[in-house]
């Protein structure tokens, strides 16, 4: 797979992978973010019909004793699709809520599709959570630091010129691309989490984002 500069990195503490199977690499010492790229799906149909339809959001707390299949069912009941397509769409958040389950071990995670239309969490920044798994699957993906690249001790002041050593060397998902993030929970602390951020919309209509977020408690 061709991979472009700005998205690539070589920093040890980031596993890129073509299998899902490489998202568990973000529980090695030292990893803070696992990113699998992966080629777009097919699902071009169903997302402009979401987009077009004035969703806003659908949240889901999935507990381990429920079937799996519960998410897309609850998707389902909650997004009127029309496009066939649509149960790849679900299939592939049932799939990677699974992951996410497998990889955290906990007994419950929070399931959040949203459309993104203002900005938000476009200050760099380390997450207050143990993990959190990102698809963008309309729009910019998310940025993020490699840690040579953060000034740590600038974080937390809205002030990403301070933050940022050098901005040739923003990384950036790719829309599709799964990436999960070590947050300041995780053990290891605050100091091993992912510098990230959100890119702008700027209210722009055609830069509005659909984007998964699965995050443990
Ligand atoms: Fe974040």
């Amino acid at each position: 797979m061709e991979v472009v500069k700005e998205s690539y990195s070589e920093a040890t503490h980031v596993v890129f992978s073509e299998r899902i199977d490489g998202l568990s690499k973000i529980e090695d010492r030292g990893v803070n973010l696992a990113i699998w790229q992966r080629s777009p799906l097919e699902i071009a149909e169903p997302l402009e019909e979401l987009m077009a339809s004035g969703f806003k959001q659908a949240q889901f707390v999935y507990t381990r004793d429920q079937p799996i299949e519960v998410i897309g069912a609850f998707l389902d009941e909650t997004i009127d699709l029309r496009s066939e397509s649509a149960v790849i769409l679900w299939n592939d958040i049932v799939v990677l809520a699974d992951k996410m389950l497998e990889i955290c071990g906990d007994q419950q995670i929070g399931i959040s599709l949203d459309l993104i239309s203002h900005d938000n969490c476009t200050s760099f920044h380390t997450d207050r959570q143990n993990l959190r798994l990102l698809c963008t699957y309309v729009g910019d993906g998310t940025y993020w630091l490699e840690n040579q690249n953060v000034r740590r001790d600038q974080l937390n002041r809205n002030d990403n010129e301070s933050v940022v050593v050098d901005w040739q060397e923003v990384r950036q998902m790719r829309s599709h691309w799964v990436g999960l993030f070590k947050g300041e929970t995780y053990r290891g602390g605050k100091d091993q989490a992912i510098v990230h951020r959100s890119p702008e919309v700027l209210g722009r209509k055609d830069a509005d984002r659909l984007l998964l977020r699965i995050d443990t408690f």
